[in-house]
């Protein structure tokens, strides 16, 4: 089977850093294509700076990374979320700059030109606010017909983690989720009602060797100390494409309040919905979430 291609749109963001490592690592399984920043985490002036660092510490300096805009969609940035990203967006932890630019493209030209190139095929993961792909889809009508599916971290089925009802990522630009949630583009939608049963223990890492890329290990541990060892949402999110076992679906027709009102950022699922946009994730298979981590670490020997 050829590799996936797949973008990853993106606030790094302490669980950001999973999830880039993921798709990273697993070359027989993705051809990671690009990654397109966002604010959200932190500004999007640090938030790309982060990207291309964590690419230059996973050797993948080859993978474009392409600058988001610097407001939501129709609000200003929020101030960075220190408390759980550190005031660097990375728990504090200092990686080597890299040397390279970001692309001289903006996030949503790079979207549209990156799913062209694809032919159909591209998948989208979104990690942060949607802010990037709601501009192209509103810049591109065709947009909507040339990438396969989009993985999204966020949303919850319960409870939410910046309003009682709210997920951040959707709460952040409602505006831009709503015209994602509605565009037709199949939808996989892992949220907080999952991310939040499979926290990540430096322990997942007892049955790796010591010798495997111990400076990548020593990054992701002082990661996972920093928040810790409580869940890493987004790499949950990239690992449902890794191992079909992870995550437990059920189709629903599922949109987005938007605007002011104490719904904000509310994903709404129809379970009994006769046409549906999208799966949520209803469960997640611990142990084979785990086994994606280890061997996403083995795979950087
Ligand atoms: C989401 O919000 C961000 O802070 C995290 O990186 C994750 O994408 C969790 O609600
Ligand atoms: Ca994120």
């Amino acid at each position: 089977m050829k590799p996936v291609p797949i973008l990853i749109d993106t606030d790094p963001g302490v669980d950001d850093f999973f999830c880039i490592a993921i798709g990273c690592a697993f070359r027989e399984l993705f051809d990671l294509k690009a990654i397109t920043t966002i604010g959200g985490n932190n500004t999007t002036e640090v938030t790309t700076k982060n990207a291309l660092n964590i690419l230059k510490l996973l050797h993948r300096d080859d993978v474009p990374v392409a600058k988001g805009t610097d407001s939501f969609l129709t609000r200003p940035f929020g101030r960075p979320v220190s408390k759980f990203h550190g005031a660097n967006g990375l728990g504090n932890v200092e990686l080597e700059k890299s040397d390279n630019d970001p692309a001289p493209l903006s996030a949503c030209d790079m979207i549209y030109k990156t799913a062209t190139e694809c032919n159909g095929n591209l998948v989208v993961v979104t990690v942060g606010p949607e802010t990037n792909l709601a501009l192209a889809l509103n810049k591109y009508p065709d947009l909507k017909t040339l990438i396969k599916k989009i993985v999204v971290m966020g949303g919850t089925t319960t409870t939410g983690n910046i309003s009682p009802y709210a997920e951040a990522n959707i709460y952040n630009d409602a505006e831009a989720a709503r015209i994602v949630f509605a565009s037709g583009i199949p939808i996989d939608m892992v949220g907080l009602n999952v991310t939040r049963l499979a926290p990540l223990r430096k322990s997942v890492f007892n049955t790796v060797s010591p010798d495997v890329r111990p400076e990548v290990r020593n990054v992701m541990e002082k990661l996972i100390e920093f928040r810790n060892e409580e869940a890493m949402h987004d790499a949950i999110a990239i690992s449902s494409l890794v191992c079909d076992d992870v995550i437990t679906w059920k189709n629903s027709y599922t949109y987005v309040i938007d605007g002011d009102s104490e719904k904000r950022g509310v994903t709404v699922t129809d379970f009994d919905a006769v046409t549906c946009n999208s799966r949520i994730a209803v469960a997640i298979d611990t142990s084979a979430y785990y086994k994606v981590i280890t061997d996403m670490i083995n795979n950087y020997c």
